[in-house]
């Protein structure tokens, strides 16, 4: 677990990935053939084996906001990086590379909540003009949302699960992985937040045989809630599709059965709506095989999402023991 806060507590928003890809290597270079990062700032953990070539991946960046405009009176105005909802962001901390902390206020005029845009907000970082602002953020200058990460009945709750609990999977299972038969490349991505830039390239660049993603994905078991047949606790979800991607067959069916024969609890997901970077990957050179597999978390990209660990371990225990 302590991993796993680390991980949530270091920077790493889309397009600045640098502190967080350090933070991997040094955790999993001991277990490795090799470690390297590649141009646009992949880190790439290589597993040397003799078989086929699998590569899996987790995004190692977060969602947030960056500066576009600091007014007169040192309110600062922004844009969004990645899928925040503009509603979910009120009167949330965001907290800046540099440790300064803001809040996000809105502009009372709105009488109607439900027609504010991302424009009638701003974020208020206590300084009182332009000039004060200024020492503390600049235009371009990026931050993410705060939220305690904490533990409670077997489930954690913090910002950053989306994917820094994927990432936490991949650590783990490489770990625990010994003799490999594949020849396996664990991907930290970057950019996936803003389009899955990252395993777009990076998968070029390997070309695996297989690949399998590790991302987060909704679930269906809130109050009212859209109906989808994923729950907390039911076990490590196996991807058949979201909106990027169709699963490959063999890979779907591959991880089923290595599911049933190691006795890993596992759910099967189809999500209706959003992305991951299988979607990218299968897409790649003439096509790969792609599966996902994916840990259900509730309340996706806001500051309190939450995820219970028995779906964690089984995740873990299902990446290890995959094979081509
Ligand atoms: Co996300
Ligand atoms: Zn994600």
């Amino acid at each position: 677990m302590l991993d796993l806060q680390k991980l949530i507590n270091t920077y790493g928003i889309s397009g600045d990935e640098g502190e967080i890809s350090d933070l991997i290597a040094s955790l999993t270079k001991d277990y490795a053939t090799e470690v390297y990062k590649d141009i646009l700032g992949n880190l790439v953990v290589h597993k040397k084996g003799n078989g086929k070539k699998l590569m899996f991946a987790a995004h190692m960046d977060e969602i947030g906001i960056m500066v576009t405009y600091i007014d007169d009176n040192g309110f600062i105005r922004f844009g969004m990086v990645g899928g925040v909802d503009k509603y979910n962001c009120l009167y949330q901390r965001v907290k800046f590379k540099n440790g300064t902390v803001g809040v996000v206020g809105y502009e009372e005029k709105i009488s109607d909540i439900k027609n504010i845009k991302v424009s009638n907000l701003y974020i208020d970082i206590g300084a009182k003009n332009r000039e004060e602002a200024e020492k503390m953020v600049s235009v371009g200058d990026t931050a993410v949302f705060l939220g305690e990460c904490i533990v409670q009945n077997n489930r954690v709750i913090s910002h950053a699960l989306d994917n820094r609990i994927g990432v936490y999977v991949l650590i783990e299972a490489i770990k625990r992985i010994k003799n490999n038969k594949n020849d396996l490349y664990f991907v930290f991505t970057v950019q996936e937040e803003v389009g899955l830039r990252g395993a777009k390239t990076s998968a070029f660049s390997i070309e695996p045989d297989y690949a399998i993603a590790v991302d987060v994905t909704d679930t269906g078991d809130t109050p009212e809630c859209n109906v989808m047949a994923v729950s907390l606790g039911n076990g490590a979800a196996i991807k058949i599709k979201d909106s990027s991607v169709l699963c490959n067959r063999e890979v779907v069916d591959a991880l089923k059965e290595c599911a049933n024969k190691n006795k890993i609890k596992y759910q099967l997901e189809v999500l209706e709506a959003g992305g991951t970077d299988a979607g990218a990957i299968h897409l790649t050179k003439g096509g790969i095989k792609t599966g996902a597999v994916s840990i259900p978390v509730r309340y996706i990209h806001t500051p309190c999402e939450t995820a219970d660990l028995c779906d964690v371990e089984n995740a873990i225990s299902l990446i290890e023991k995959i094979e081509f």
